[in-house]
């Protein structure tokens, strides 16, 4: 009976190093270990789940971002603080753009259901590329800066989006 319980126990205890190793040799192959440690780890599913499913798992993490900043940058373009027509419309185009990566990667989560890899790439390349839209819009008008706080998050969605094409990479196709 012990022994029973110990071998039980001992199952559990290798089988949970396995899957945290799962995660970070998978980590290993992008190009942001940390960002896709954390990620990964914030979601108790990913102990359990494959490829494929830690790239569903990030694909969440960066429709969560994304629809994060366009919310935020909706709520400054709105900001009575603000009276400048310009910059709130060029605040209003950013947030938009946000909103089209949060859909883009959102696509990418049904094209990774079917196994459709390349059209995961396609919109995730995609959901990357669209914070450049937004620093496009803020280059148009010389007279704005490019706020850091909006650089950051530029950057973060991009981040994500690398580790996600990075997992997709590595999942036999
Ligand atoms: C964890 O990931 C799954 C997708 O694999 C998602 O459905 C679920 O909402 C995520 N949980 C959290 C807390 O984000
Ligand atoms: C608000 O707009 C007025 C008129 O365009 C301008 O003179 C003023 O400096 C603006 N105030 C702020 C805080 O931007
Ligand atoms: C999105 O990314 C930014 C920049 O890395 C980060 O500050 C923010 O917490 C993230 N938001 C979500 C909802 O993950």
């Amino acid at each position: 009976m012990a022994s029973t319980i110990l071998i039980f126990l001992l199952s559990l205890l290798i089988s949970a190093s396995a899957d945290s190793n799962f995660i970070q040799k998978t980590c290993k192959l992008t190009k942001h270990y940390d960002l896709c440690l954390s990620s990964l780890k914030s979601n108790s599913t990913s102990a359990s789940v494959d490829a494929k499913g830690l790239a569903l798992i990030m694909i969440g993490v960066g429709t969560a971002n994304a629809t994060a900043t366009s919310t935020y940058l909706s709520s400054q373009s709105l900001s009575s603080a603000s009276n400048d027509t310009v910059l709130k419309r060029v605040l209003k185009e950013c947030a938009d753009k946000y909103s089209f990566a949060g859909d883009a990667l959102q696509d990418s989560a049904q094209y990774l259901a079917s196994e459709n890899y390349d059209y995961v790439a396609v919109d995730v390349t995609a959901a990357a590329d669209y914070p450049n839209a937004c620093h496009n819009a803020f280059k148009r008008f010389p007279g704005l800066v490019y706020p850091p706080k909006i650089a950051r998050r530029d950057r973060g969605l991009k981040e994500i989006c690398d580790v996600i094409l990075g997992i997709l990479e590595h999942i036999a196709w």
